[in-house]
């Protein structure tokens, strides 16, 4: 938030939960062109308004919720961006790509192959701008990163 404060004019926080909301507003007083909301599982606040936003960024939160979660907050994020605007966000990959569920209170994961990934930016009305996966030593799952914008 504080780096995106810097390069845009106005920048919006929203979580699920409202204790994560309430932490970043406190770290975040200083910042005066912020705005922080809580969102339901699926849906964007309505306070964001369809065709305003021009960069959405989703980091680490789509392999902890259900495939249609993730999908219903694409096709919000669909709306909301403007035509020129790009949503950037990364999914779990080579892992559990055919699960949609897990233990509570682990870092359990869904993941998503490099076609799931494209098939669930078709549904969202996204059109995908660049997609790179990135694999650490440690372990054999892998991160995928993907630009997209609306779909014209
Ligand atoms: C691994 S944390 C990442 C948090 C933050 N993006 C960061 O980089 O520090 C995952 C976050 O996703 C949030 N989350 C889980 N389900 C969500 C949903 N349906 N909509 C919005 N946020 C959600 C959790 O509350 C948690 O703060």
């Amino acid at each position: 938030m504080r780096w995106l404060s810097k390069q845009y004019d106005q920048v919006i926080g929203t979580d699920i939960s409202s204790h994560v909301i309430d932490k970043a507003h406190e770290l975040c007083q200083e910042i005066d062109n912020a705005t922080f909301y809580v969102n339901e599982a699926d849906s964007l606040p309505a306070e964001v308004l369809p065709s305003s936003i021009d960069m959405v960024y989703v980091f680490t939160v789509f392999q902890h919720i259900p495939r249609e979660y993730t999908l219903g907050l694409l096709r919000k994020i669909q709306e909301v961006l403007s035509d020129n605007g790009v949503v950037v966000f990364n999914l779990v990959s080579c892992i559990n790509e055919n699960k949609n569920d897990g233990i509570a209170e682990t870092e359990w994961a869904i993941g998503y192959s490099e076609s799931q990934a494209q098939d669930l930016l078709a549904k969202a009305g996204l059109q995908l701008q660049k997609m790179t996966k990135w694999s650490g030593p440690e372990s054999s799952a892998s991160w995928l990163w993907l630009a997209a914008s609306k779909k014209v």
